[in-house]
């Protein structure tokens, strides 16, 4: 079994979008672990989206994050990290039926984001978990 981080952005908790994230996730086999709602700080959003510093669509992403509540969750399954990638589709152009090609009005607000590697799922369970 794996685990992997995947967080509803605000967008998908102002637009009522957070129970079909869930839904969608455990329709897969996808058990939820951990799960919270919070208001990112800017702290929090910098050290998420660290790899992303210094782009263009940086300053941007982070005062969307810090926009309003966020879901932060943990899931477990099989292959959670290459599913939960499947699931959510792509950052550019995601397959229709994906989460994101569904639900996203752009590539910024994108409704979900769900770790790449198990490297990146370690860090972003450790920076949003931090008491697990
Ligand atoms: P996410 O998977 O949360 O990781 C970084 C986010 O930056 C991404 O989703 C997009 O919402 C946003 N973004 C905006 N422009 C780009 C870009 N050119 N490349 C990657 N991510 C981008």
């Amino acid at each position: 079994m794996e685990r992997t981080f995947v967080m509803a952005k605000p967008d998908a908790v102002s637009r009522g979008l957070v129970g079909k994230i869930i839904s969608t996730f455990e329709a897969r086999g996808m058990k939820l672990v951990s799960l919270k709602v919070m208001t990112p700080t800017e702290e929090i959003a910098a050290d998420h989206y660290a790899e992303h510093k210094g782009k263009g669509f940086y300053p941007g992403l982070i005062s969307f994050l810090t926009s309003g509540p966020v879901v932060p969750m943990v899931f477990e399954g099989k292959s959670a990290i290459s599913v939960g990638r499947q699931i959510i589709g792509a950052t550019r152009d995601p397959a229709p039926g994906s989460l994101r090609g569904t639900y996203a009005e752009s590539i910024d607000h994108n409704v979900v984001h769900g770790s790449d590697a198990p490297e990146s799922a370690k860090r972003e369970m450790g920076i949003w978990f931090p008491e697990l």
